[in-house]
């Protein structure tokens, strides 16, 4: 009940667009008597398990997902109920199986370790090691995996080891009608079939889920003379019965020979060495880091996930995959979250996983189109929210209405992943160049020609700081609206087409507000000064939307939001400043808003709530997301443009070094790493049709990239661009 009730609240707040801190004192996720143990930067360890689901550890691979002991397990694109009314839909835990724990123990701890991507418990009694592994596994993505192996101390001692165990299985989903069997043989597993309860939207069809998983004793008993066992539980779900069923056969031949763990963790390994974040000397910030990589990472599919076992990826939500059920969390949709918070740090570290978070839009295209049609606009427009039809789900309805910037936003994202990749297979087999064209014609759909000011305008919209709308020529809104209108003529250089001018002509004319007087960016139009706002909006546009103005015009407007900014705003508001101040060279203001960031970090697992007051949606990776921009292009200062991607490092306090492991620049991977006095750049792989690099250091010294030679720059900015012949 009083997650309902939290929930029915999230949505009352969000339609009358009050501050959210008006009900923090009584639900707010705070743990504060958790404390982290581990000196490990990727390890956080405890000594005890929170009482507490949202300060919970989750685990997930990007198609299942569950925070651990928990009764829920939860499904990419598995969601129940009618537009609004759609959430993530529940599926009965098979795999939260717990130790009793009655035995005299010497050590009990709990502890994540994100490099294999792996929960722990461990517990040492005089007698033998017990340790209990809970993964969503990286290769066999159908499964979640629960082990327990106990091992003796003393290989003479005779004495059987017992242990109690239960299951958090919970009461039967109110989502899903499920029909169970009972296993067919000695060893076979149980299986459950059913359908969700309410379709998406009234032309959709209910969505089917299968599941089997190995029967869980009361308890397991080490006989005497046997120095150790491993009890391997497993449950596998699929949309598809087949699927379901052949997974869990795979994943027991796997664990019959031992190598079900090893799999999973060397496909973690194989994700982190092409991708990582590492900072020297400042603990606290490096395990905040790692967190956040781990919890957007285990949202998303594995690295190698088209190759193995491929699936349809329904997008990033801004609570993860392990959270969205019950009218929380954002009910699992995906929201502009995606686009702008959790992509930009994927991308650069991991394109495949970018183009995965794209291609979430790309497959609901169609959908776009007619949801265009529906409100009477052109071209494709993307729902505020959206779940598994790509149909608008969003329950409130002024964000559904005017909060169309995603329109742009996905423009950028996709911008940015042509800068990055020029993956021009993309546009011509993925839709890629259909979607930047089709967003071309919404937004020119969307413009007004205003006679007076001799400029499009775009009338009524929610900017991102929700707690203005609808306005008229939202700042932000008409900046992402240009970029989505200049976009095909880049595609189209890509492909040698051509295109008419109509969409630029737009853009090159486009109303984007400014006052003159006070040289700042207003946020929309009648914006009266001092009118506090919801969070990072008009300071979008020099980070990332890398808007051009004087240099005066970002310092002003900065400085200004920062005073008129809500302070309990949602997590990633700080972590923007952060980025706009170091952009400035200004490292003290910096630092102190950065602080702020750790604020929204619970111990000891390092869950991130939306607001410092333990508020708003857990677990909250586009925070994380937020943190992660403001760390790789904030204290890294990367930027990527057309032509190049430059980098300046600032040292975020009592570091030593920052590390950049896999950054990713057109087929290249390069190892980046320095202070604020000298840099090292490595190039470590290339694909096969890899673009030449080259190193600019200075306006005449352009040095070429080669596998195996890194070179040390004096200085802390670099650029990296294609070879110049
Ligand atoms: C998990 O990975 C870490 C780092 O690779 C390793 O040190 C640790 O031993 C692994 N845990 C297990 C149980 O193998
Ligand atoms: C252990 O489990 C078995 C099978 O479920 C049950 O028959 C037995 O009573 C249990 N033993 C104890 C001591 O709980
Ligand atoms: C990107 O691809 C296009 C089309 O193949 C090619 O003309 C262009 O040179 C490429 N850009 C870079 C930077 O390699
Ligand atoms: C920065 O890095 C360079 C190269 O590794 C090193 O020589 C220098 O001492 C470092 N400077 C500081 C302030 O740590
Ligand atoms: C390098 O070129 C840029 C752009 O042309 C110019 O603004 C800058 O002053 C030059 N820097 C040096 C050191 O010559």
């Amino acid at each position: 009940m009083a997650r309902n009730m939290k929930g029915i609240l999230h949505d009352v707040i969000l339609l009358l667009s009050i501050s959210l801190s008006l009900w923090s004192l009584s639900i707010g996720c705070l743990c504060n008597t958790y404390k982290d143990i581990s000196p490990e930067p990727t390890i956080f360890e405890s000594k005890v398990l929170p009482e507490d689901d949202c300060c919970k550890a989750s685990i997930g691979n990007g198609y299942l997902a569950t925070t651990v002991y928990t009764d829920t397990i939860y499904k990419n694109g598995l969601y129940n109920g009618r537009n609004g009314e759609s959430d993530r839909a529940r599926i009965p835990s098979t795999i939260a199986i717990k130790i009793q724990q009655s035995l005299p123990e010497i050590k009990n701890s709990y502890l994540l370790d994100v490099l294999n991507g792996t929960f722990f418990h461990l517990i040492e009694t005089p007698q033998a090691y017990i340790e209990q592994r809970l993964y969503a596994h990286q290769v066999l993505t159908r499964l979640l995996v629960n082990e327990i192996t106990i091992k003796r101390k003393f290989v003479s001692m005779e004495q059987p080891v017992f242990l109690t165990l239960s299951n958090n299985l919970g009461f039967k989903s109110e989502d899903i009608e499920f029909s169970i069997a009972p296993p067919s043989s000695d060893q076979g597993p149980w299986s459950s079939w059913g359908k969700t309860k309410i379709s998406e939207t009234t032309s959709s069809t209910t969505q089917p889920v299968f599941t089997f998983w190995t029967t869980i004793p009361d308890n397991i008993t080490l006989p005497s003379n046997v120095y150790s066992k491993t009890w391997t539980f497993i449950t596998s779900v699929s949309d598809n019965q087949d699927d379901a069923e052949t997974m869990y056969i795979v994943g027991r031949g796997q664990a019959q020979k031992g190598e079900l763990f090893k799999t999973h963790q060397e496909a973690w390994k194989k994700t982190w060495s092409k991708g990582r974040i590492h900072v020297t000397g400042n603990i606290k910030l490096s395990k905040a880091i790692y967190g956040s990589m781990y919890y957007i990472l285990s949202s998303l599919p594995p690295v190698d996930y088209a190759a193995n076992n491929p699936f349809l990826f329904y997008g990033l939500s801004p609570g993860g995959l392990a959270t969205g059920g019950n009218q929380r969390d954002y009910r699992g949709h995906v929201f502009w979250d995606q686009e702008t918070w959790m992509y930009p740090p994927m991308l650069i570290l991991y394109p495949e996983l970018a183009q995965a978070m794209i291609k979430s839009r790309t497959m609901h295209l169609q959908a776009a189109k007619e949801y265009a049609v529906q409100t009477g606009e052109k071209g494709a427009r993307f729902p505020w929210e959206m779940a598994y039809t790509g149909f608008d789900v969003c329950p409130a309805p002024k964000p559904a209405e005017y909060e169309i910037h995603l329109n742009g936003d996905i423009s950028f994202a996709v911008q940015q992943y042509l800068y990055a990749t020029n993956d021009t297979n993309f546009l011509t087999n993925d839709k890629g160049y259909e979607l930047v064209q089709e967003l071309a014609n919404y937004w020119a759909g969307r413009v007004t020609y205003d006679d007076y000011k001799e400029a499009y305008t775009i009338l009524d919209v929610m900017p991102p700081d929700e707690d203005h709308a609808p306005v008229d020529n939202s700042v932000y809104t008409n900046a992402v609206a240009q970029i989505a209108l200049r976009l095909p003529y880049y595609a189209a250089s890509l492909l040698d087409q051509k295109l008419p001018d109509t969409w630029s002509k737009i853009a090159d004319n486009m109303h984007i507000m400014y006052d003159q007087e006070n040289d700042y960016h207003p946020e929309f139009e009648g914006y009266e000064r001092g009118t506090i706002v919801k969070q990072a909006d008009v300071i979008l546009l020099g980070y990332p939307i890398m808007y051009e103005m004087d240099q005066s015009t970002r310092v002003n407007d900065l400085r200004y939001y920062e005073t008129y900014t809500e302070h309990t705003g949602p997590a990633m508001t700080w972590g923007m400043f952060a980025v706009g101040w170091l952009e400035l060279g200004d490292k003290q203001r910096a630092e102190d808003l950065f602080s702020e960031s750790f604020l929204n970090i619970r111990e000891p697992f390092k869950i991130w709530t939306e607001t410092a007051q333990g508020t708003g949606a857990v677990n909250f990776i586009t925070g994380m997301g937020g943190f992660l921009q403001a760390v790789l292009m904030g204290y890294g200062g990367l930027r990527l443009r057309q032509d190049g991607i430059t980098m300046k490092i600032t040292l975020p306090q009592d570091c030593l070094k920052l590390s950049f492991t896999g950054i990713n620049y057109l087929g290249n991977s390069l190892d980046i790493s320095g202070n604020s006095t000298a840099m090292t750049v490595e190039l470590t792989e290339r694909l096969e049709d890899a673009v030449d690099l080259d190193l600019k250091v200075s306006n005449y010294t352009f040095l070429r990239l080669s596998i195996g030679e890194p070179i040390l720059v004096s200085g802390a900015s670099i650029k990296i661009m294609p070879h110049r012949r």
